[in-house]
């Protein structure tokens, strides 16, 4: 009785929404919401034989949901979500329309992406500057074409064990050992989120691992039109997955509002890893990028405003 209602309680203060999308091409995509949607929203999208269970720390967290109203989905090809077969599955077009999707589904408007980057260039390609507020980066890479030249060594080396389809034995060790590269104090890392990321990597046939990692994107409208996006890359010091501080150095120059944080004593998984550091610096953004917003909204207000007044005195003469 008591648990029961604590149980209710629970559920009041952190409503989970769990449904499936259908994204404009029928694909059924796997999405969750919480959260009060009143306040800022926070998408997150995970990257590269991920799922979005490895947002469980933020996702759960009581400080993120002081903070933000949070969506999450496994993107196609991921998960829980459809795994179809075909390159034309996996055009950039598709991964914009399952954002659109998702984020229509649970009414969210102009929010944060935390991310391992790919889907930004989908966004901007398909949707255009304006959908989402801003860019959190936990030491992605910038598209997929990008992927072979700033995966660090350590992971590169176990690709093509992990990608081929002949011998499980040596893609499974290979992805165990990857799994166990993931934190810098190895000890430290969660033995589920170790047995996780395997199992992410077991959701994905091979040919859709495959898929994901060649589909085309253009980067071109994120990095023109996209300019003045609020943008906050973490790169980890020890990352095993991805030349995070390369890429930084190469996102840096192509962005107005563009921070770098190095995450000391951090491998692939910042968010997890140094939880503190990264959601210290994420609240700092989000405040100071709201802020910003609201300054040019102010600005724009007051030139209408002129711009009315001058109409009125115009018409009235
Ligand atoms: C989204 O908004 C519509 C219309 O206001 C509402 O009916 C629906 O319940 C909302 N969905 C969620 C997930 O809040
Ligand atoms: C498969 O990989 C394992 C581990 O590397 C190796 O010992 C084994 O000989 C391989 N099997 C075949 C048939 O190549
Ligand atoms: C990428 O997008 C830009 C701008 O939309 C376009 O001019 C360019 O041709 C595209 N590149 C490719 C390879 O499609």
């Amino acid at each position: 009785m008591l648990a029961a209602a604590f149980v209710a309680l629970f559920a009041l203060a952190q409503p989970l929404l769990a449904v499936d999308v259908y994204s404009k091409d029928g694909t059924r995509l796997y999405a969750e919401a919480r959260g009060d949607p009143s306040k800022t929203h926070l998408v997150l999208t995970h990257g590269f034989m991920s799922s979005t269970h490895v947002f469980d720390v933020v996702f759960d967290s009581e400080e993120y949901l002081d903070k933000f109203y949070m969506v999450r989905y496994d993107m196609r090809g991921y998960g829980w979500s459809d795994k179809p077969n075909h390159v034309k599955d996996y055009e950039s077009i598709r991964f914009a329309e399952d954002f659109q999707a998702v984020t229509q589904v649970f009414n969210v408007s102009r929010p944060f992406v935390m991310t391992w980057t790919v889907v930004l260039a989908d966004i901007y390609e398909h949707l255009g500057h304006g959908t989402i507020a801003g860019a959190i980066n936990l030491a992605g890479v910038p598209t997929s074409e990008l992927a072979t030249k700033y995966t660090a060594k350590p992971l590169l080396d176990r690709f093509p064990a992990i990608m081929q389809n002949n011998n499980v034995t040596l893609a499974n060790e290979n992805l165990v050992a990857f799994a166990a590269t993931l934190f810098y104090d190895r000890p430290r890392m969660p033995q589920q989120l170790q047995a996780m990321v395997v199992g992410f990597a077991a959701y994905m046939p091979q040919h859709v691992k495959e898929l994901v990692i060649t589909r085309k994107q253009n980067i071109t409208r994120l990095f023109t039109e996209g300019r003045d996006l609020p943008y906050i890359y973490f790169a980890p010091e020890f990352d095993m997955s991805v030349k995070s501080a390369e890429v930084a150095k190469f996102l840096a120059p192509h962005f107005n509002n563009f921070k770098t944080v190095k995450v000391p004593k951090c491998g692939h998984l910042p968010q997890w890893e140094q939880f503190d550091l990264v959601k210290d610096e994420v609240f700092a953004f989000v405040r100071n990028a709201a802020a910003a917003e609201r300054v040019m909204k102010e600005d724009h207000t007051h030139q209408a405003f002129f711009y009315n007044s001058r109409f009125a005195v115009q018409a009235s003469a």
